[in-house]
């Protein structure tokens, strides 16, 4: 007979460096000062509504806390409530949330811990609002949670982007050429914005300001009259011109956002090219942001949120999401985060360091900054 009280753990939507970090902290938690079983859903909500789990223990998370990815599998394509299953070679979209609740009761769990982004977010506020008790915490390298200062990953793909741009440094000055280098992040410029200025960018574009192709040649040409003959120029993959769309890389058919961003330094690249009579060339960063080992900061942050989360369950809380503020580890409402982004503004700090230090956004230096933003 099960005497221990049981917990679910799962990670949804796209992975991100220290989402191991997460499940270790509540395993060892859970087992060491509580007692508690961890169940751990495989692929994210998919798990819950196929009954896929695995039973965690110490041992299975031993080592894991420096590993990329996340060893229970992600899916950004498991809305419960629009599940897609292939009938006659085709997706139809079904409420497949009474039946991920009637598993969860069925293995006798106290609360889900549910380990996501903004899409793991609503769909976990639905699932709350079907009497399933969660508890959430925080992920993403795209920074752009509402209601937290930071999201674990976001560092690790800073570090990891920077480097690279470290890295087109030194052969964009040989051949005297124009790197663009785009980054992920969806419809925020936080990678854009953290990596260019750690990398130092001439000009960094983000999603948030549509970019003047002509403030960008003068930026170039200006530095080529001070002899600077080649520019790095960072892209976040949601950057548009003014007036102009976001670039649509591909669509994913059966996933709830199925917008995937990504190719406007392609077609940036060929305008300077034709306006500036410049060679061009373009590196897509995409998914190496994603992957790898955590950073220190983010693998602390991780544990915080997993200690927490798991605290939380003991106390027989659950409605609230982890939340970094300043130094502290506070939560907030699911609810309150569900369906909202945390973009970049133009108050934020790091704003005004870039301007400070010379970067250009991408605008018409004459205008108000917050004139520029959308
Ligand atoms: O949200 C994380 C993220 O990596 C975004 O920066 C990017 O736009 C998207 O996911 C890519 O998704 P996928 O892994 O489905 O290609």
């Amino acid at each position: 007979m099960r005497q221990s009280k049981r917990v679910g753990v799962l990670t949804g939507g796209g992975d991100c460096p220290g989402l191991n970090a997460v499940i270790s902290a509540i395993v060892k938690t859970a087992e060491r000062d509580y007692d508690w079983e961890v169940i751990g859903f495989l692929d994210g909500y998919e798990g819950l509504i196929e009954n896929r789990y695995v039973s965690l223990g110490l041992k299975d998370v031993s080592g894991i806390m420096a590993l990329g990815g996340t060893i229970l599998g992600s899916s950004n394509r498991a809305n419960p409530f629009r599940f897609p299953v292939l009938q006659d070679e085709e997706y139809v979209y079904l409420d497949r949330s009474s039946q991920a609740v009637r598993n969860f009761e069925a293995l006798g769990l106290e609360v889900l811990v549910a380990i996501g982004g903004d899409g793991t977010m609503a769909a976990s506020a639905g699932m709350m609002e079907k009497g399933l008790p969660v508890i959430g915490v925080p992920k993403t390298i795209d920074n752009d949670l509402w209601g937290t200062d930071v999201t674990f990953g976001f560092d690790s793909a800073l570090s990891v982007a920077t480097e690279a741009i470290d890295r087109i440094h030194t052969t964009a000055q040989s051949h005297h050429r124009v790197m663009l280098v785009e980054v992920m992040g969806r419809y925020a410029g936080w990678v854009a914005l953290g990596s260019g200025l750690a990398g130092g960018g001439d000009i960094i574009l983000i999603p948030e300001i549509p970019y003047d192709i002509e403030a960008v040649c003068d930026r170039i040409k200006e530095r080529n009259s001070r002899g600077k003959r080649f520019s790095i120029v960072v892209v976040g993959e949601g950057a548009k011109a003014i007036g102009g769309e976001m670039v649509v890389g591909h669509t994913v058919a059966n996933s709830p956002d199925p917008i995937r961003l990504g190719g406007v330094s392609h077609q940036l690249a060929a305008q300077l090219e034709g306006l500036l009579n410049i060679e061009c060339r373009v590196t897509i960063l995409g998914h190496l942001l994603r992957g790898g080992s955590p950073t220190a900061f983010d693998r602390v942050l991780a544990t915080r949120f997993g200690v927490e989360a798991m605290r939380q369950a003991v106390e027989g809380k659950s409605g609230e999401m982890m939340v970094l503020r300043g130094t502290d580890v506070t939560t907030i409402p699911i609810a309150e985060v569900a369906g909202k982004i945390r973009k970049v503004t133009a108050d934020h700090p790091w704003v005004r360091t870039a301007t400070s230090i010379g970067i250009s956004l991408g605008y018409d230096s004459e205008l108000p900054i917050e004139d520029a933003f959308e």
